[in-house]
């Protein structure tokens, strides 16, 4: 099958708070974008980029995508509404059993050895998978005063993180089936769950960060020079 990639870049950043989109922001001498697009194709090299954003984005620049196969797909409101945009515009392009790999922007420091490991895994996976850590904090649930209400088990829970990866044909199904039945999808792995089919969870590192908030950039600059000097990246 052939493999396309889907990289919704179209948010506003607005935790972040900074004077433009987070994913323009700095990070070691190259804006957060570059450094997931380059990440990317190091364990893609041949996959084709569906990069979804902003229909009045002012800072991107086609020069940070090194694919050589590659479209530019307008957001939407929500991420899902940027994901199903750039479904859309495969349509007649990606066949039903291709592989879709959905990864967020805000996402740079994924590993190359879990891009890897995730695209073998998903070769012979029907359903899909995606990147998980478990989660290593006590959970609390919390009450309308901002006091604990209890303490859940923590046994079984998993942080989603991306890539996604699906089937085009299930996955845009998938989505459409959440959007007629008026489903929140923060993920694509739940518009998949809600289908009755259950993702394998593939376990990841654990510095796999989405960039959110202001002191996230720091750590994503540290991971990044830390996982640089590792033997095998
Ligand atoms: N995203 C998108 N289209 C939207 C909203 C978000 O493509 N309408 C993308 C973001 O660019 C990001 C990913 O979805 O890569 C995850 O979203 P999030 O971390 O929430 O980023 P933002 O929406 O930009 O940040 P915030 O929610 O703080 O505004
Ligand atoms: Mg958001």
């Amino acid at each position: 099958p052939r493999l396309w990639l889907v990289v919704p870049a179209a948010g506003q950043g607005r935790r972040m708070g900074a004077d433009r989109p987070k994913q323009y922001l700095d990070l070691n001498g190259q804006p957060v974008l570059a450094h997931t697009l380059a990440r990317l194709h190091g364990a893609y090299p041949q996959a084709s980029l569906c990069l979804c954003l902003d229909e009045e984005d002012a800072w991107f620049d086609p020069a940070w995508v090194p694919f050589a196969d590659w479209r530019r797909v307008a957001g939407g409101d929500e991420r899902v509404d940027s994901v199903t945009r750039a479904l859309d515009d495969l349509a007649g392009l990606a066949a039903a059993e291709d592989l879709v790999l959905v990864h967020d922007v805000a996402r740079p420091c994924v590993h190359p050895m879990d891009l890897r490991r995730l695209l073998d895994i998903l070769l012979d996976e029907r359903v899909g998978a995606l990147l998980a850590a478990p989660v290593a904090d006590t959970m609390k649930r919390a009450d309308d005063a901002g006091r604990v209400a209890s303490t859940e088990s923590r046994a079984g829970l998993w942080h989603a993180l991306t890539p996604q990866g699906f089937r085009y044909g299930m996955l845009c199904e998938a989505l459409a089936a959440a959007r007629r039945a008026g489903i929140a999808v923060t993920d694509e792995a739940s518009a998949i769950e809600a289908l009755g089919l259950a993702p394998r969870l593939v376990a990841a590192r654990r510095d796999n960060l989405k960039i959110t908030h202001p002191e996230d950039l720091q750590l994503a600059a540290v991971i990044l020079d830390a996982q640089a000097q590792e033997r095998d990246f």
